[in-house]
């Protein structure tokens, strides 16, 4: 049993999911009812990090009252960012030049300033390795993993993802009735950056002909085959589901530009994709990006039970002396080692049932290997 523990704060990093308000909410509850005071950093750690930016604090005061009713709202009341990593901190040195420092120690030096003896971070992959080198320090530190992508190690799910295929499927169903009135083909990019499982739950769920997943390196003439045979059979559109990276077998992710500190903006695969099977296929081809369409909005009941399981779960952890740990689910609730969690992405395995059950419902996936 912790008994060090008298104030928290909770972080919400990185892009955001639907559900961060409901672990926000859960995680505050369980902390008032054991008497401890809890803070919202803003902004990620920049409210702690850089309090000159925020005129009303850069810590929100997390109570009762603050947080009721935000279980259902997307987004994060507390802000987030996916800049300023403050491992890889830019920083300008004695003579000026621009150089990168690990902040991390300063990050715990603030937290410890403002009160704080524990820290509950919800992120993905770059806020929970944040998150295992201010725990590598000494500092008590419980993830909650959290992505649209669903590509966290050592948890069977994540929250939002549930939100972002719900949202996925229903777009597939719409563009499946227009698709089948204008016989053309429908080109739709999901997020998805190193993993599939968005692109391959919601193209299942709603009958997508052809899904494109990180995983499978796609031969373009293989899809054209696909909507071919289709056109063969009389099944004149055809919806093809690809994750923003997805690859082709002889090429490269697709990218839009930079993010400065934090490398490639992906997007602009389904462009790709319908210019190169129009020739091939002779069809009428459109697209659409799904993007952060998927990030938003209200969380699915499966979502926000999720995040409140998770929100309460992490205080639980603190009060029992858990840190340095992510909350998992796997069946029930499991603490496991941040670094583990953050050791390499959970894939889509190509051996899996739902590929097998997407190849037994005449899916493709580009591939002559499948
Ligand atoms: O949340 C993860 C993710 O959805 C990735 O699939 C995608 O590449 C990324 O976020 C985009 O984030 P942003 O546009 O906020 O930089």
């Amino acid at each position: 049993m912790e008994e060090g523990i008298r104030t928290i704060a909770i972080s919400t990093g990185g892009g955001d999911a639907p559900g961060l308000n409901a672990v926000i909410r859960a995680a505050t509850l369980a902390a008032c009812k054991r008497g401890w005071r809890c803070f919202g950093i803003r902004d990620g750690y920049d409210g702690v990090l850089f309090p000159e930016r925020y005129p009303n604090g850069g810590l929100i005061d997390l109570t009762v009252e603050s947080v009721r009713g935000i279980t259902h709202l997307g987004g994060t009341v507390l802000g987030t960012t996916n800049r300023g990593n403050p491992l890889f901190m830019k920083v300008q040195d004695a003579q000026g030049n621009w150089v990168t420092e690990d902040r991390s120690g300063h990050l715990i030096g603030c937290l410890k300033e403002n009160g704080i003896d524990a820290l509950i971070t919800i992120g993905g992959d770059g806020s929970l390795t944040i998150g295992a080198a201010l725990a590598r320090k000494g500092f008590p530190v419980i993830g909650v993993p959290k992505t649209i992508d669903n590509d966290l190690n050592k948890t069977s799910v994540t929250f939002g993802f549930d939100s972002a295929v719900s949202f996925a499927s229903e777009c597939l169903d719409r563009l499946h009735t227009t698709a089948a009135s204008h016989r053309r083909v429908l080109v739709v990019e999901v997020m998805g950056r190193y993993a599939g499982w968005i692109a391959l739950h919601a193209g299942v769920a709603a009958s997508a002909d052809v899904i494109l997943i990180p995983e499978i390196p796609f031969d373009i003439e293989v899809v054209a085959d696909k909507i071919k045979e289709r056109e063969a059979r009389g099944r004149d559109f055809s919806i093809v589901l690809v994750a923003e990276g997805a690859k082709p077998i002889d090429g490269e992710v697709s990218v839009v530009g930079t993010v400065r500190g934090r490398g490639e903006r992906l997007g602009g695969i389904a462009e790709k994709v319908a210019a190169q099977l129009e020739p091939l296929t002779k069809k009428e081809i459109r697209t659409a990006v799904l993007g952060h369409l998927l990030r938003g909005g209200t969380p699915t009941p499966f979502d926000r039970l999720l995040a409140l399981r998770l929100g309460a779960a992490a205080v639980r952890g603190l009060a029992e002396g858990q840190k340095n740990v992510m909350v998992a689910v796997d069946g029930g609730i499991h603490y496991v080692p941040l670094d583990e969690a953050t050791s390499h992405m959970k894939l889509v395995p190509v051996d899996s049932d739902i590929v097998a059950t997407a190849k037994d419902l005449g899916i493709s996936f580009g591939s002559r290997d499948l």
